[in-house]
C-alpha cells in the first residue's frame, strides 16, 4: 500500500510539473488565460467537468488497498466533452467484473499538447506509474519506443475489424503500439433553423459561402437583439487543435499537408499562406476575438448556448448538442467542412488509441483491460452514449447504432478521406513540427505576422528541425 501511495504521489508530482511547465512557457498558455465567456458560462455540466481531477482523485486512489493477488492499474484518459465520464463508468463496470485487475482512471490534461508533455515526462523518467494511456492518432511514431507491442497479447486478432488505415497508423516497425479506441474527423456543425430562416438551401461548400452565410445570419440575429451571436466558432488557441483547424484551411485550399508523406516541406506556398490570412480576417468579424483562446469546449459552449451559426468540431459534440440542456437540440446538423472551391474539403483525421507503457509492471493485465475497453461492445456503448465514433467497420452497419445516430454512416467517407497530419513522415519529431506550425499560425491569428511570413518561418524552422527538402505540395 505504501509503495502504491508513493507511486501515485510520484505521478501527481510529474503531472503538476508538466502542467506548471505548460503554464509557464508553452505557446498554448500565452493566449489570454480566460476564454471569452459570454456563452461559455452557459456550458452544460459536461463542459464544466473539473479541470484537475488528477489532484482531486488522488486521495481515493492512493488509499486503494493493495490486496494480495490483485493487480492495480493506472489508466490516464481525458479529452473534451462527456467521453471521460463515460469511460469512468466503463472502468467501474470492468472493476466490478474483474476483482483481480482493478483500474484507477485518472484524467490527464484536456489539451492534447499538454497531455503529450505529461506522457513524455513519465516516459523519460521510465516511471511505472502509468500502465494504460490514451494515445492520440498522431503519437504512435513519436512514442513507439516507450510502448508495448500488442501483438504479444493477441492484438492482431483484436484489430481485425478496425479500419486498416488506423491499424497501419498504430503499427511502427511492425509493432502494434496502439489499439484503436475511437476515431475522429473535423466536421462543420450548422444551424438548420437559421439557414432556413435566412433563405439558405444547405450548408456552405466553400469558405466564401461560409463567410457570406455566417455574416448574414450574424447581422440578422444581432439586429433581433442577440448581441452575443457569432457566425463561426472554431479552435484558435495555440495547441494541437489549432494544427487540426489550420491543416483543414490549408489542405482545403490545395495548399498541401505542411510536410508531404514523402518528406518534403511544402507549407510555403500561396494557397497555404492565403488560407491563413483568410482565417485571420474572420476574427472580430464572423468569429469572436476570443476564438484565439478557444479549444474544443470553449467553441462548443458558444454553440451550445445557441450563439453561433456554424461550429468546427469533432463528432463528440453531436450527442452533447442533441442533449436536453442544449439550446440547439433539434436545430442542427453536421456536414463536411468547406473548401476554397466547391469539391475541395478537408477534415483532419483525429482519434485516440489505447497504449501500454513499456515501463508498466503489469503489461499482461494492462493488455487484458485495454483489449476489453477497445473491443466492439465497448466501442458500441461509447458511440451510443457519447457519440465517440467507432474504429470497427462493422459498427457502422449496426442497426441500433445507426438508428440512434443517423449521421454515423455519413461519417464513413469523411473518415476515409480525412487528411492526416504529417505525423508518420516526421516521427519521432511530429510534436515539435506541430508546435512550430501552430505557434506561427497563432501569430497570424493574433496579428503578429501575416500568412506569408508565417509560411516562410515555418518552412525555415522545419528545415532546421528535420533537414528535409523544400518543395511544392
Ligand atoms: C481530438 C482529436 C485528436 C486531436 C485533438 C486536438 O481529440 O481526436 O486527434 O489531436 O482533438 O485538439
Amino acid at each position: 500500500m505504501k509503495r502504491r501511495y508513493l507511486a501515485v504521489l510520484g505521478l501527481l508530482v510529474i503531472m503538476a510539473m508538466v502542467l506548471s511547465a505548460c503554464g509557464g512557457g508553452a505557446p498554448a498558455t500565452e493566449a489570454p488565460a480566460a476564454p471569452a465567456e459570454p456563452a461559455a458560462t452557459e456550458a452544460p455540466a459536461e463542459a464544466a467537468a473539473p479541470a484537475e481531477p488528477a489532484a482531486t482523485e488522488a486521495p481515493a486512489e492512493a488509499a486503494a488497498p493493495a490486496t494480495e493477488g490483485v493487480v492495480n492499474l493506472t489508466f490516464i484518459s481525458g479529452g473534451p466533452g462527456a467521453g471521460l465520464d463515460f469511460t469512468k463508468q466503463q472502468v467501474a463496470e470492468w472493476n466490478a467484473a474483474n476483482p483481480d485487475i482493478q483500474v484507477n482512471i485518472i484524467e490527464g490534461p484536456n489539451s492534447a499538447t499538454d497531455r503529450f508533455g505529461l506522457y513524455l515526462q513519465t516516459f523519460q523518467a521510465q516511471s511505472s506509474d502509468i500502465d494504460v494511456m490514451e494515445i492520440d492518432v498522431i503519437w504512435p511514431g513519436d512514442l513507439a519506443e516507450h510502448l508495448v507491442d500488442f501483438n504479444e497479447y493477441g492484438g492482431a486478432d483484436a484489430v481485425a475489424d478496425d479500419f486498416p488505415a488506423i491499424v497501419t497508423n498504430n503499427t511502427v516497425d511492425g509493432r502494434l503500439v496502439g489499439l484503436p479506441f475511437f476515431t475522429d474527423a473535423g466536421l462543420m456543425y450548422y444551424r438548420t433553423d437559421l439557414l432556413e430562416k435566412y433563405g439558405f438551401s444547405g450548408p456552405p461548400t466553400t469558405w466564401d459561402e461560409l463567410e457570406e452565410m455566417a455574416q448574414t445570419i450574424q447581422d440578422g440575429e444581432r439586429a433581433e437583439g442577440n448581441q452575443d451571436f457569432w457566425g463561426f466558432v472554431w479552435q484558435g488557441l495555440a495547441y494541437e487543435g489549432l494544427t487540426c483547424n489550420a491543416l483543414e484551411w490549408v489542405y482545403s485550399s490545395d495548399g498541401g499537408t505542411i510536410v508531404s508523406p514523402d518528406k518534403v516541406i511544402t507549407i510555403n506556398n500561396d494557397a497555404a499562406l492565403n488560407s491563413l490570412d483568410r482565417a485571420y480576417s474572420w476574427i472580430g468579424k464572423i468569429s469572436p476575438p476570443g476564438v484565439t483562446s478557444f479549444k474544443e469546449e470553449e467553441s462548443r459552449a458558444v454553440w451550445h448556448g445557441g450563439n453561433a451559426a456554424f461550429m468546427r468540431n469533432w463528432p463528440y459534440a453531436f450527442s452533447l448538442s442533441a442533449a436536453e440542456d442544449s439550446a440547439v437540440a433539434g436545430k442542427f446538423d453536421a456536414a463536411p467542412l468547406p473548401g476554397a472551391e466547391a469539391g475541395l474539403s478537408a477534415a483532419t483525421l483525429g482519434g485516440w488509441q489505447l497504449g501500454i507503457s513499456k515501463y508498466s509492471k503489469n503489461p499482461e493485465a494492462a493488455a487484458k483491460f485495454a483489449l476489453w475497453l477497445a473491443g466492439t461492445e465497448s466501442q458500441k456503448a461509447r458511440a451510443m452514449n457519447v457519440s465517440l465514433i467507432p474504429t470497427k467497420a462493422s459498427l457502422y452497419q449496426d442497426e441500433e447504432l445507426v438508428t440512434a445516430w443517423p449521421f454515423l454512416p455519413r461519417m464513413v467517407p469523411v473518415v476515409e478521406e480525412a487528411v492526416a497530419r504529417p505525423s508518420t513522415a516526421t516521427a519521432p519529431q511530429y510534436n515539435e513540427v506541430s508546435n512550430i506550425f501552430f505557434s506561427n499560425v497563432s501569430d497570424v491569428l493574433t496579428g503578429k505576422q501575416n500568412g506569408a511570413d508565417a509560411a516562410a518561418n515555418i518552412e525555415l524552422d522545419l528545415q532546421d528541425l528535420l533537414g528535409f527538402e523544400v518543395g511544392a505540395p
